[in-house]
């Protein structure tokens, strides 16, 4: 796809993720659609993008609930970064909220790009979620690949015994396996899939609080603001420019079509080692971070983020320049929220 020419739907565009993805394409001089339920927020993106207003459209669509949600959307672009999905632990149906939605946006999203034929490739956010296997533990040490998945049945996401982080992993993997199912029908264009593991670091996208920050980084703000002390469930994190690279460049680069790629930072963390960086990166830190016992990062086993970087040409940021710029920006918020 010749980046000069391309037009390129954007998916979950005011979402933590979604937002990054739609700037790496600006700056790169790629004209951009994109898509939000939310007009205001989705105005709220544009405003704060005056300099490319020319560069930049938005598309209010529906629910994933509706089938046909994307059909305008998807007009005349010759590619589609899918980022939106569910993303949240606070739910009363996980089926409901999280699982059905999930499979239902790929689904809607593949219906419209193969009734669209300008649309040459379709990138997919999926996740670590659908890739680990809670219950394989070290020894012997391990590498997760991109060629894993995780073993979770549909009847086990949606027990209404399971937690939202396990139907969460769920959603991931059922979006992600109904993706790679109609590409094998061959449609006009091909896939390719991205799994990330947590993804941290300053927000772009229109965020009215620090109550309504993204799942993953308000957790770092309860570390960082003295909350809670968080045992991280698995070690591994990406930043999300970074991520957003990596978006583009499986959009842009033909020789990636129809891969599946883990995007991870070779760095492990742990939310102890958030608050150690806190303390020492800021005046206030010691103070404030939120103290518990001492954590071990879990060494046992790694995540393969080497082939992705190759492949897509990543250099992954280090985690304390992750942290310190996302908690910069959070401090800010805050002291807006006092003043205000
Ligand atoms: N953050 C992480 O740590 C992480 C890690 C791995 C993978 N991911 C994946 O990355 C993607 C984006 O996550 P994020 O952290 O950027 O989350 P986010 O800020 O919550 O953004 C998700 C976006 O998805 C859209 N969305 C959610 N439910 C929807 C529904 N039922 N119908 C239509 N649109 C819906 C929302 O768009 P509107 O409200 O604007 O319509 C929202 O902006 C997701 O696919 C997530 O699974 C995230």
């Amino acid at each position: 796809m010749t980046p000069s020419q391309s037009y390129v739907l954007v998916t979950g565009a005011t979402g933590f993720i979604g937002a990054h993805v739609v700037d790496n394409l600006l700056q790169r001089g790629i004209k951009v659609r994109a898509a939000t339920r939310s007009l205001q927020k989705g105005e709220q993106l544009r405003a704060a993008r005056q300099r490319y207003s020319s560069q930049l459209d938005i598309v209010q669509v529906g629910d994933f609930s509706d089938a046909t949600s994307f059909s305008e959307a998807v007009k005349d672009v010759t590619g589609v970064i899918h980022v939106a999905s569910p993303f949240s632990y606070s739910t009363t149906d996980n089926e409901k909220e999280l699982i059905l939605p999930a499979i239902a946006g790929v689904r809607a999203i593949l219906e419209a790009a193969e009734r669209e034929k300008s649309v040459e490739r379709v990138v997919i956010t999926s996740s670590f979620a659908s890739v680990m296997n809670a219950d394989r533990k070290a020894p012997p040490r391990f590498t997760y690949t991109a060629e894993d998945w995780n073993p979770l049945t549909y009847e086990e996401s949606i027990d209404k015994k399971t937690s939202a982080v396990i139907a969460y992993r769920g959603s991931k993997k059922f979006a992600e396996l109904e993706a790679w199912k109609f590409a094998e029908r061959k449609p006009g264009f091909d896939i390719v899939t991205l799994c990330p593991p947590m993804t941290f670091g300053p927000t772009c996208h229109p965020v009215a609080n620090l109550a309504g920050l993204n799942e993953s980084n308000a957790t770092l703000w309860k570390v960082a603001s003295g909350k809670e002390l968080p045992v991280s469930r698995v070690p591994f994190w990406v930043d999300v420019r970074d991520l957003a690279t990596a978006h583009v460049e499986a959009l842009i680069r033909p020789e990636v079509g129809g891969k599946r790629f883990v995007v991870a930072s070779p760095e492990k963390f742990s939310y102890g080692l958030v608050g150690e960086i806190v303390a020492e990166g800021f005046s206030w830190g010691k103070e404030r971070v939120a103290k518990g016992e001492k954590q071990v990062i879990d060494d046992s086993y790694d995540l393969d983020g080497e082939k992705a970087a190759k492949e897509l040409g990543l250099k992954y940021t280090p985690f304390s320049e992750t942290v310190k710029d996302f908690v910069k920006q959070a401090v800010r918020m805050e002291e807006q929220e006092k003043e205000a």
